[in-house]
């Protein structure tokens, strides 16, 4: 799909779908002033039988006179997210209609370039299915193949068009995210996501490392060896790093929990809580994502990526629930139960990143059930010890419709996850299971600025949601992006 931009009124624009963007309350005859006198009325007919008034989402589809034509309401226009969202309803009504070109007017917005982001991530991220696994398609239809957005008041075409460029990298890069989180476990063990690590090194300004086998003992990466004792598919720490081509304001690490598939080991889940946990690599998959965005978005920020993989299985060799695992930084930990070991992987490589002193570390885990009952779907947690930091990852949340909510890292909960045989134990009392994961992680951190986004809920979708299609979400990468942009 090609997103281009025109300085017109969409009338004048021939597409197959036409969609115009109301504001909530205001007349809609005013939005579809300038059709043609027939479809005028009708539009304006139907949507006053229909009481329709443009509320954030809201659509109203009239057919009629050869023309399809969508009304699209954006609330008071203010909203980010209500554009993303206005765009994803365009784009799913071109599923219905078959559209192989589509005008969107955004006539009615004042600052037409501030709105271009979310308007083609809508676009963009709507049109994602996952089907390399179907043998029969659905109905052949692929989506438009041009969007042209229309605005009078997009002066500046040149930034616009710098503006849908960056747009692109970021999409393609969480629908890659998104791939590799719908990938099946049989395919996407720890050597797949280091082999996809590698040819992001393609790129002249990412490098790639990969530690395996001997080289994990070596380097006392003891948490992913113990995951992975029990999978004949051995774990992988997996290093990236983007170095941009001026020079860096800051260096920020960046943590992805790899679990490629989560059994919950010797601790084993019930059935029902291992359906979807080929998805407990989400974590991975955005720094991934964010390391192929990174040549493209181009801040002056050097980041380090790592993704700790491995699979969490349940064979001869599996760790048992009494084990100890001594790591890097000397802490020793107890496993009381083998299906709290996103932790046991995180902390190898937040050993490393701290050993880097960068400016943060950032880490996203689907870490636990605990968050998805706290938050629901549609929610990460975030915690850490920096408050700055947290707050302005918020805030690029609330921007990007990626949702974070602090969860505060309560110092009392500590004696949860204080062992009677090691440090620490990798389980807590019982409550709060997400903050004694976060307190846990903590010991691995030292004294650099922190913030760990748990994404168990917002990394998977089990239905379509706007902009969201069924499964692996990319949940992060645009978030993390709109962060390094601000500071680099
Ligand atoms: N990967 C799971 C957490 C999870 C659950 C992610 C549901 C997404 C959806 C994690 O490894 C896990 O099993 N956590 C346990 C921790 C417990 C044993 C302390 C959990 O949440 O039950
Ligand atoms: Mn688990
Ligand atoms: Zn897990």
């Amino acid at each position: 799909m090609s997103v281009k931009i025109l300085r017109k009124k969409a009338a004048e624009v021939s597409a197959d779908l036409v969609a115009i963007a109301v504001r909530e309350g205001k007349e809609t005859a005013g939005a579809v002033s300038h059709l043609p006198k027939a479809l005028h009325d009708v539009v304006v007919r139907r949507s006053k039988r229909l009481s329709y008034r443009g509320k954030p989402g809201a659509t109203m589809l009239v057919q009629a006179d050869g023309h399809d034509l969508l009304l699209v309401g954006i609330g008071d226009g203010k909203s980010p997210e209500h554009w993303r969202r206005a765009a994803a309803a365009v784009r799913n009504a071109c599923s219905t209609t078959r559209a192989a070109t589509v005008a969107f007017a955004l006539d009615d917005a004042e600052r037409a370039a501030d709105i271009l982001v979310p308007v083609v991530e809508g676009l963009l991220l709507t049109g994602y299915s996952y089907d390399k696994y179907r043998a029969k398609k659905d109905n052949g239809y692929t989506g438009p193949k041009t969007v042209t957005l229309s605005a009078p008041t997009l002066t500046d075409g040149a930034r616009a068009r710098s503006i849908v460029e960056g747009v692109e990298g970021t999409c393609e890069a969480v629908c890659m995210a998104r791939d590799l989180i719908n990938e099946i476990p049989s395919v996407k063990v720890p050597s797949h996501l280091a082999s996809v690590a590698r040819t992001l090194a393609r790129d002249r300004r990412v490098r790639c490392e990969v530690w395996q086998g001997e080289k994990l003992r070596r380097e006392k990466m003891n948490g992913i060896l113990g995951v992975s004792a029990g999978s004949r598919h051995g774990g992988a720490l997996i290093k990236l790093v983007y170095t941009p081509a001026r020079r860096a304001k800051a260096r920020v690490a960046i943590v992805g929990k790899g679990i490629t598939f989560d059994s919950g080991g010797l601790s084993l889940k019930p059935a029902k809580g291992m359906e979807t946990m080929k998805m407990d690599m989400s974590g991975a998959a955005m720094v991934l994502g964010i390391m192929k965005a990174l040549p493209l978005v181009a801040p002056a920020v050097e980041v380090h990526g790592f993704v700790a993989a491995a699979e969490n299985m349940t064979g001869g060799g599996a760790q048992k629930p009494g084990d100890i695992i001594r790591f890097r930084n000397g802490t020793t930990a107890e496993v009381l139960n083998t299906d709290a070991e996103g932790r046991l992987v995180l902390a190898d490589a937040l050993c490393l990143a701290t050993e880097l002193e960068p400016d943060c570390i950032i880490d996203a885990a689907t870490l636990t059930g605990a968050c998805v009952v706290a938050l629901g779907p549609r929610v990460a947690g975030i915690l850490g010890n920096d408050q700055r930091l947290i707050d302005k990852l918020v805030a690029c949340g609330a921007e990007t419709g990626e949702t974070l909510w602090q969860l505060p890292l309560v110092e009392d909960y500590e004696d949860d996850i204080k062992s009677s045989v090691a440090d620490i134990r990798n389980i807590g009392g019982g409550y709060a299971g997400t903050i004694s994961a976060a307190l846990f992680l903590r010991h691995f951190i030292g004294k650099t600025k922190w913030a760990h986004l748990d994404i168990a809920g917002p990394a998977w979708t089990d239905r379509g949601l706007y902009y969201l299609p069924k499964g692996g979400t990319g949940f992060g990468i645009r978030t993390l992006l709109a962060y390094l942009e601000s500071i680099g």
